[in-house]
């Protein structure tokens, strides 16, 4: 049994908590926030919801790192997600600083964490946990691919009309509207997907999962939540399982995929020690022009990050 924190009790980090402690495989779920009564709210609130759905996870929150001691994974949610108009590149400025702090107050209290960083723009973010923690790259990695699949996932059950536990596809390359959908690799129970969706819908749903976070804050005027919190959530219970489950996460490449020393998405094996594998997939020339494409994308944002010298 095992500690999970949470830091960044909004409505990313508090719906992880909640789907968390509704597995019931943690000891202790706790929400940090520098709002520390909304996070001491949120995670009561969790723990007064275990009676009614049948779970012992304790739940507790607050503004006090010292309530983080030897958490086993940390997920990093905190930060300003993006309002209409913004990509999750022009939120750097201000999540770096939080990232990088929230980072160093960990490590005063878990010595060896996993973490897994959630705040945008993730790839730059997941870099900048990693170097402010000077942990091992298999133990500090991102949460995007998980939910760019389960956008591309949710779309194509409705087009097929089928269920969405069906389909089965990785994604790669970086978490904004350069990522790489992999039809390929798509199936439904087995089936290429190419065989039950006509070419025009296929590349009419990668488009519309490229700019799936865009629709939603476009409907809410903020970023999604209930999918990503879930998302994390998952990624988390393969490690805590130690499960081997193979999922798309944003992890640092040093040569796989003639890419080196950078963050995006690539399939990994999660388990009890983090990034157990990444799996190098044949990759044809075009889905590799492609990921470099998107790889380039994240350089340059890694570029502003490295240039505000916060590490
Ligand atoms: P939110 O605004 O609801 O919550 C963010 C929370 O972070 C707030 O409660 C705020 O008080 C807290 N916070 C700010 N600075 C802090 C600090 N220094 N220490 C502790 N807590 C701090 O935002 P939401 O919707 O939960 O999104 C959180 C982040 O996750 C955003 O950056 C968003 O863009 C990103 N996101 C990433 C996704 C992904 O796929 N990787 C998907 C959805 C959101
Ligand atoms: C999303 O994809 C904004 O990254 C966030 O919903």
């Amino acid at each position: 049994m095992s500690k999970v924190t949470i830091v960044g009790a909004g409505n990313v980090g508090a719906t992880c908590a909640n789907v968390l402690a509704h597995e019931d495989i943690c000891n202790e779920v706790v929400l940090i926030d520098i709002q520390g009564n909304m996070a001491k709210g949120k995670a009561l609130d969790t723990w007064q919801q275990a009676p009614v759905d049948g779970y012992s996870t304790r739940v507790i929150g607050g503004d006090d790192y010292a309530l983080t001691a030897n958490s086993d994974i940390v997920i990093i949610t905190a930060g300003i997600p993006r309002k209409p108009g913004m990509s999750r590149d022009d939120l750097i400025s201000t999540n770096a600083k939080i990232v990088v702090s929230v980072t160093e107050n960990i490590l005063k209290y878990s010595r060896n964490p996993i973490i897994i960083v959630v705040s945008n723009p993730l790839d730059v973010m997941t870099y900048a946990c990693w170097k402010a923690s000077g942990l091992s790259d298999k133990r500090v990695f991102g949460m995007a691919g998980v939910l760019d699949t389960a956008r591309y996932r949710a779309f194509l059950a409705e087009e097929i009309g089928c269920s969405p536990k069906d389909i089965q596809a990785i994604l790669m390359g970086g978490h904004g509207d350069t990522m790489v959908p992999l039809p390929r690799y798509t199936t439904v129970s087995g089936i290429p997907v190419t065989e039950l969706v006509k070419k025009d819908a296929l590349e009419a749903i990668i488009q519309r999962t490229k700019v799936g976070g865009g629709e939603l804050v476009n409907l809410m005027g903020t970023s999604a939540w209930y999918a990503p919190g879930a998302a994390a959530a998952q990624m988390a219970i393969s490690i805590l399982k130690n499960e081997n489950r193979i999922y798309p996460c944003c992890v640092r490449l040093n040569g796989q995929y003639k890419l080196k020393d950078i963050f995006v998405g690539a399939p990994v094996q999660l388990g009890k020690k983090g990034i157990q594998k990444i799996i190098k997939l044949r990759l044809r020339k075009d889905e590799m022009a492609l990921l470099h494409q998107s790889a380039s994308a994240v350089t340059e944002v890694m570029d502003v990050f490295n240039k505000m010298k916060l590490v």
